[in-house]
């Protein structure tokens, strides 16, 4: 078996016109990689083919270990429930209910519990009572980030997780998902236009003229 949480190859997608072809791209534990590229390059469909969300025209993803694409739907429930963390710019909180029993609901369906430090490191451990609707945008963010974690997942891909957020909140977001890297063994692939964010990862690539470039 492959020792890469993420190995995709020879992956080629287009919808009206071609968005990129032959990418080649490999994540191993413990490491984080971002993906940076001009607006409409194809950041976000890359992330979705990689995470079981797009079957791309040609190549295939093999995600922890697992050939992505030809599996059955049930293995891919399996895998998103249990070992995939997606964290997009917008959130899907349930807003009638607290931070708190948002995360409740999803580390019951993971098999998971609650870990409370997750919420110290975000510091948004004294608003978690509170209704999502009466949170502001970035502790909502925050909030979205811990119930990802509070999954214990093997592979986080996030699609602008800083986007929304001012530049000391995100600073404190990257250290979260870095150090929950390097303390679970984990992955972290990350879409950014943010190169400073971009730049606090393992490895850069660049999606540019359809080609992905590891950015020396
Ligand atoms: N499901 C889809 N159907 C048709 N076109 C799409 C679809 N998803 C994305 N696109 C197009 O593909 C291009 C790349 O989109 P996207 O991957 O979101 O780029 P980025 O994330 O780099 O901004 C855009 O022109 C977008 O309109
Ligand atoms: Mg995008």
């Amino acid at each position: 078996m492959s020792s890469f949480l993420l190995e995709a190859t020879h992956i080629s997608h287009g919808f009206e016109t071609d968005l990129f072809s032959n990418v080649h791209l490999t994540l191993s534990p413990s490491s984080s990689a971002a993906i940076v590229g001009r607006s409409g390059c194809g950041k976000s469909t890359l992330l979705h083919i990689f995470s079981t969300f797009i079957k791309p025209d040609e190549g295939s993803v093999t995600l922890l270990g697992k050939d992505l694409y030809t599996l059955k739907e049930d293995a891919i429930e399996a895998l998103r429930r249990y070992d995939i963390g997606i964290i997009f710019q917008f959130h899907y909180l349930f807003k009638g209910m607290s931070g708190l029993e948002n995360i409740e609901v999803a580390t019951m369906l993971s098999g998971e519990t609650v870990d409370e430090g997750i919420f110290e490191k975000l510091e948004i451990k004294e608003l978690m009572g509170q209704k999502i609707g009466e949170l502001s945008g970035g502790q909502q963010q925050r909030v979205s980030i811990a119930r990802v974690l509070s999954k214990k997942p093997k592979i986080i891909f996030a699609d602008e997780p800083t986007g929304n957020l001012d530049k000391e909140t995100a600073e404190l977001v990257m250290d979260v998902l870095l150090d929950y890297v390097k303390e679970n063994s984990a992955g972290l692939l990350l879409v950014t236009h943010d190169e400073d964010m971009a730049s606090r990862c393992d490895l850069v690539y660049k999606l540019e003229d359809k080609v992905l470039t590891e950015e020396a």
